[in-house]
């Protein structure tokens, strides 16, 4: 009996401890639970005050009043040497976290609070219990960051709450807010008050027309311009907002109680448009808007003493708002060229003997080190600031995987580096099944970067950037980080691989995420064919864990929280297609799936080549479709089977794969077509798989009924510059996935 009792105990200490995301370095339940009550007080060594108050008042919540007495008691370990690292011991008389530093003992809270069922987080009762568990825990990286541009898109001081409480949930330790850019100023600058009065506005621009196009497109209300963010003056309809001083202080505030850090940006000297459209005079030549309205806007001129006294001003009010020990410069995709034509410019770098545009970029960095350093503050800005050499002290985020050498050559320099490059990292991308793998299995010491060891000390961690072009609103901003950001926090906090327990974690971490009022993206179904073809019926079913429901119409009409759930096979015995979707608890819907399938009958065969292989033929130039491959072919080749053949050196050319595919039984095939740019796969006149158009190499598939023996096979490829891939693998009622082999072919 007893033993039964312990077995159930560890059971549920082991249920708890698969919701730990970050997963700590060392992790040993034990058996028994402590329960805390209203008697279980907090007693805190002097410096750990914040850390106990903040604990107080989140256990409070639940149980309806501040916990008194002792139970849980928060310690100095001076031996703890990583200053975010704690040790967690939970036993039935005693919770004890100890650590050399606050943030440790933060740490080792939020630890323990993955550990409380998810009903702390907006239940109410008079106990609760922690399993019992020793837990020693310390981060790889120092730096796990978020950016959020609240410049595209304008985000409330509730909302960046919201995300901070995320970050820390997630043990991540610094929000860069983006605070500037062409499309808008967000933070009060009292030496400026227009960049706030007006640069803090605009009429709707290409970036709402976007986000309007998508509601209307999607029906997904996350993507609604938020009227919180619009005003009317003078009858004209505006879009903006900002933080005032006091708002930034307030969200400083905030995070810093929960070991946050907030690193200002205003990017400069480029992206300026929202300040110059009310401060003309910060362009080398001041000329009319719609002269330099373009690409990228024209950026501030550094050879101007009132534009670097400007950067001065705005750069000493947030030197002395934020108390974080680094200051972002941007320095991202300066559009040099208004610099090029100009005459002051051009005299400038005669006088100061400036080598290049690059090294003019350098100037104004080192111009604005200095000053910053004089604030006691240390630059950073994005790894374009490398180019034309910077100063060992500033620090560089990586963001350009095009430029792959710039973390060597920063670390190589001496300059701390943190890995936040677009792809992965960057959470705007639209994400799939794919993005959550992609963002854990990131490495920022990849020996693609080519760094030494000791290069490697200077990568500080890793960030994840929201840019928010089309994130009007905090639900979408949340469904975009979530949950990537949890997947960030292990890869900066452990950076193990421990994906299937991830995916194991971040599922029992949902309830926990609900009752938290986070709108995350629900997870995928499971990997399935968008096209199925059939003789008779066909029949279809998915299955999700417990907690999601799967729905789907058959209408063409989008599931809803009342279309008919899936719980059984379907059986289908007409050409349609079907729509389904997850739905959680409260009714949200996850992505949409097609799934079209295609009643057939089966292809007769016809008589095959005489010649094994295919014709091949080649032609020369750029085509967008596989349709517009045309003109005189270049050159007429056989293959073996489909592939690109050997030594086609062109930049760019069409293929056009012709002849027979003999299959050796009666059978629906599913053909598996991968091609960089694109591809169209016909079979006995059939269009198969449509992989058409410029992309990236992307599987596609579908199916086809064939009988035994030949049928006509033609395979249009075209590869738009930039190099390519082809190839196609099939198989026969849901078996194994197998190349076509060569033998089948012939013409
Ligand atoms: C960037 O994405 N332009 C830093």
């Amino acid at each position: 009996m007893q033993r039964i009792a312990v077995i159930v105990l560890l059971a549920l200490a082991t249920t708890a401890h698969a919701q730990l995301i970050p997963y700590p370095a060392s992790v040993n339940p034990a058996t028994g639970q402590f329960t805390i009550t209203r008697r279980t007080g907090v007693v805190a060594d002097p410096a750990f005050v914040s850390e106990a108050s903040y604990l107080k008042s989140y256990l409070g919540r639940y149980l309806g009043a501040a916990p008194t007495g002792r139970g849980i008691s928060l310690q100095k370990d001076a031996s703890i040497t990583n200053p975010e690292g704690y040790h967690l011991t939970i036993t039935p008389q005693q919770i004890t976290i100890t650590a050399s530093g606050s943030a440790g003992i933060f740490y080792g809270i939020q630890t323990l609070r993955q550990l409380l069922p998810a009903k702390i987080e907006n239940g109410s009762g008079p106990t609760i219990a922690a399993p019992a568990t020793d837990i020693t825990d310390a981060p790889v990286f120092p730096w796990r960051g978020m950016m959020l541009d609240v410049s595209r898109h304008f985000f409330s001081v509730t909302y960046v709450k919201h995300y901070i409480d995320m970050m820390a949930m997630y043990k991540l330790n610094h929000l860069h807010l983006h605070l500037t850019d062409d499309q808008g100023w967000r933070i009060e600058i009292k030496h400026y008050p227009r960049l706030t009065q007006k640069s803090a506005w605009r009429t709707f621009n290409d970036q709402d027309s976007a986000c309007m196009q998508l509601e209307k497109e999607t029906g997904n209300p996350d993507f609604r311009i938020d009227p919180a963010h619009v005003r009317v003056v003078n009858g004209r309809t505006e879009y903006g907002g900002f933080f005032t001083q006091a708002q930034i202080k307030d969200i400083i505030d905030y995070a810093a109680k929960r070991h946050v850090e907030v690193v200002p940006e205003i990017d400069m000297p480029g992206h300026m448009m929202a300040a110059i459209l009310q401060y003309p005079e910060l362009m080398c030549e001041e000329k009319p808007a719609s002269d330099w309205r373009h690409g990228f806007s024209t950026p501030i001129c550094p050879c101007k003493d009132t534009v670097l006294e400007f950067a001065k001003n705005v750069f000493g009010e947030l030197a002395d708002l934020f108390p974080s020990k680094y200051i972002h410069i941007g320095g991202d995709e300066v559009e040099k060229s208004e610099w090029k034509k100009s005459p002051l410019v051009a005299r400038f770098m005669e006088e100061h003997h400036i080598a290049s545009l690059d090294a003019l970029q350098s100037y104004f960095n080192d111009y604005m080190q200095a000053y910053f350093h004089s604030k006691g503050k240390t630059l950073m800005g994005w790894d374009e600031i490398v180019e034309g050499g910077i100063n060992s002290e500033a620090a560089v985020m990586f963001w350009r995987p095009w430029a792959r050498r710039s973390p060597y050559e920063a670390t190589a320099n001496g300059n701390k580096v943190v890995m936040t490059p677009d792809g992965p990292l960057y959470f705007d991308a639209w994400p799939d099944r794919n993005t959550l793998e992609s963002v854990y299995r990131y490495n920022p010491l990849d020996t693609m970067y080519g760094m030494s060891e000791e290069q490697q000390k200077n990568i500080l961690g890793v960030q994840a950037n929201l840019w928010t072009e089309r994130v009007p609103t905090g639900d979408r901003a949340d469904y975009l980080v979530m949950p990537r950001m949890g997947a960030l926090a292990e890869l900066g906090w452990a950076h193990k691989d421990r994906y299937a327990d991830y995916l194991e974690r971040l599922d029992a971490s949902y309830d926990r995420l609900d009752r938290l009022h986070v709108h995350y993206r629900l997870p995928d179904l499971p990997e399935m064919a968008d096209r199925r073809v059939f003789i008779d019926t066909a029949h279809f079913m998915v299955t999700m864990p417990g907690r999601w429901t799967v729905r789907y119409t058959t209408d063409g009409t989008i599931p809803g929280p009342a279309s008919p759930r899936l719980t059984h096979p379907l059986t289908i015995d007409h050409s349609l297609t079907l729509k389904v979707a997850v739905f959680a608890p409260d009714g949200r819907r996850g992505d949409v799936q097609e799934v079209g399938f295609d009643r057939q009958a089966y292809a007769t065969p016809v008589t095959g080549g005489a010649r094994p292989g295919l014709g091949c033929t080649r032609y020369k130039g750029e085509f967008n479709h596989t349709r517009d491959i045309g003109g005189t072919p270049d050159s007429a080749l056989t293959t073996p089977g489909v592939g690109l053949p050997a030594g086609i050196e062109l930049p760019a050319y069409g293929l056009q794969f012709r002849g027979f595919i003999n299959v050796p039984e009666t059978g629906i095939y599913s053909f598996f077509l991968t091609s960089d740019d694109g591809s169209q796969l016909r079979i006995a006149g059939r269009l198969v798989v449509d992989n058409d158009g410029m992309h990236p190499a992307r599987e596609k598939s579908g199916q086809i009924a064939l009988q035994k023996g030949a049928h006509t096979f033609a395979l249009d490829y075209m590869d738009g510059g930039g190099g390519g891939s082809l190839r196609l693998t099939y198989s026969k009622e849901d078996g194994p996935v197998k190349p076509v082999p060569n033998e089948w072919f012939s013409y």
